[in-house]
């Protein structure tokens, strides 16, 4: 069970400790469907980790993009389509009937895509607009919680 699980990486921080947070809690959200046991999952508990994991997922997109709205980022527009097509995806995802093992394998997608793929790719791309323009102050790295390995 545990194996199966997506791991947080510390290169996955984009060095914007309120995003970064968000970011490992999305993983954590992710992560409950890898962590009940399979003859053990019901229906509801099944809708509710999905349900639980979109919801913050479009919270977390939300935020971003306020937060990439006040710093004047400049591919804002691009950044908020890249966000609806994961948001898309994911409803396509949660929203068709499939047996458990299916909805693990494509959550599976999800998370490679909605997170590992798109942090490294696209947010990190925050970062370096905040560092061209002189913002870098903005860059927080919590050595301690990296150190100690916390979420
Ligand atoms: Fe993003």
């Amino acid at each position: 069970m545990e194996e199966q699980k997506i791991a947080w990486d510390d290169r996955y921080a984009i060095g914007i400790e309120s995003l970064d947070n968000q970011h490992k809690k999305l993983f954590r959200l992710v992560n409950r469907l890898y962590e009940v046991e399979e003859h053990k999952i019901t229906k509801e508990r099944l809708k509710s980790i999905l349900y639980e994991f979109s919801d913050y997922m479009k919270t977390h997109f939300h935020e971003e993009e306020e937060y990439m709205s006040s710093i004047g980022y400049d591919k804002l527009q691009e950044h908020k389509a890249l966000h609806q097509e994961l948001i898309d995806y994911l409803a396509s995802v949660i929203n068709k009937p499939a047996k458990l093992d299916i909805i693990k394998t494509k959550m599976k997608i999800v998370a490679k895509r909605a997170l590992i793929d798109h942090i490294m790719n696209e947010d990190t791309k925050i970062k370096l607009f905040l560092i061209e323009q002189n913002l870098e102050d903005e860059i927080i790295f919590d050595i301690t919680d990296i150190v100690a390995g916390n979420e």
